[in-house]
């Protein structure tokens, strides 16, 4: 990406909406290219206008905090977010505590524009900072036997008001097969416009896997384990019928209470007709190579 974000990002580094998107302008159709491939660049030049923060920001799914879209934006301000120690253990040479700012003083910052799309057919395009996960795996040293990534987030009843209601197994938690994990396009997201990560987008580091049900991208981690076994998820715990361990977005393939075949692109105005949702979530170039042999149309 042409673009370098500083590791400490702070309020002070804030890129006002007009001034980014006219960035964008003099970036041009290059917006993307080495992630999205020539095939889709064109498109994805005119697609992704990112969403604006307010969007991003108040309309948000974080059920530790809420179940309502204006939830998190509301109470999520009581999670602590510093000190803050991710650890990463099982199959790994170097396990630990990690600190974040131990985490990001390794870490390149960079910033990517993805969509995101929520399984329950609403969509957003988010211009994230942050860093691959691979990044942090390789740290980690990932040994032989891995071949699954688990992830945790913080359970904080005294933080997190949600966590008093049984919506879910408490903590939350998340996981992606190594190779899903190790993609360069799967990245852990510490900030959204150049600015850090509010706490109800998942402060103050959260997963993002741009061709998977918005419900993979864990928010708040504070747990990475490497396991020889599919690990346990948890909107999979709660519904099996309807939420699957790969959770790769498919047009073709319906929620059994709903279609996945178009979504709403939050934001109103001129976007504010539904639009067709892609395959992969528009990223098959990239990543249709890692389910070769898996029938698409029987796995959710
Ligand atoms: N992570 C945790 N810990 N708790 C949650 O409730 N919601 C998931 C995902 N990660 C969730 C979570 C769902 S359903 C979606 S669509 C996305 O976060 C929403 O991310 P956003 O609020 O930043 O748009």
């Amino acid at each position: 990406m042409a673009h370098r974000w500083k590791n400490d990002l702070t309020r002070a580094d804030a890129t006002p909406y007009a001034a980014f998107m006219n960035r964008r302008q003099l970036m041009g159709g290059a917006l993307g290219l080495g992630l999205i491939g020539a095939a889709g660049a064109a498109r994805a030049a005119e697609e992704l206008v990112p969403n604006s923060w307010e969007d991003i920001t108040q309309y948000n799914n974080y059920y530790e905090f809420g179940t309502r879209k204006d939830d998190p934006a509301r109470n999520a301000h009581t999670l602590t977010t510093s000190p803050w120690t991710v650890k990463i253990d099982g199959l790994v040479d170097n396990p630990g505590d990690y600190s974040m700012a131990q985490i990001l003083d390794a870490m390149t910052i960079e910033e990517r524009i993805y969509r995101f799309r929520c399984v329950e057919a609403w969509s957003m395009v988010i211009p994230w900072n942050g860093f691959e996960l691979a990044d942090l795996l390789t740290m980690a040293g990932v040994q032989d036997g891995a071949k699954y990534v688990a992830f945790e987030t913080a359970l904080r009843p005294d933080e997190m008001p949600g966590v008093s209601y049984p919506v879910l197994d408490w903590p939350y938690v998340e996981g992606l097969r190594l190779d899903e994990a190790m993609h360069p396009l799967t990245m852990m997201a510490t900030g959204i416009y150049g600015k850090t990560i509010p706490n109800q987008n998942g402060a103050p580091m959260r997963l993002v896997v741009p061709w998977k049900y918005g419900f993979k991208s864990i928010k708040s981690i504070v747990r990475i384990t490497l396991t020889e076994d599919e690990p346990p998820t948890s909107w999979n715990k709660a519904n099996a019928r309807e939420y699957g361990f790969y959770s790769n977005v498919n047009p073709e393939v319906d929620h059994p209470r709903w279609s996945q075949a178009s979504e709403r692109l939050v934001g109103g105005g001129l976007f504010a007709r539904r639009q067709p949702t892609l395959m992969f979530n528009g990223y098959a170039d990239e990543v249709a190579s890692l389910y070769e042999g898996m029938d698409l149309s029987k796995f959710i």
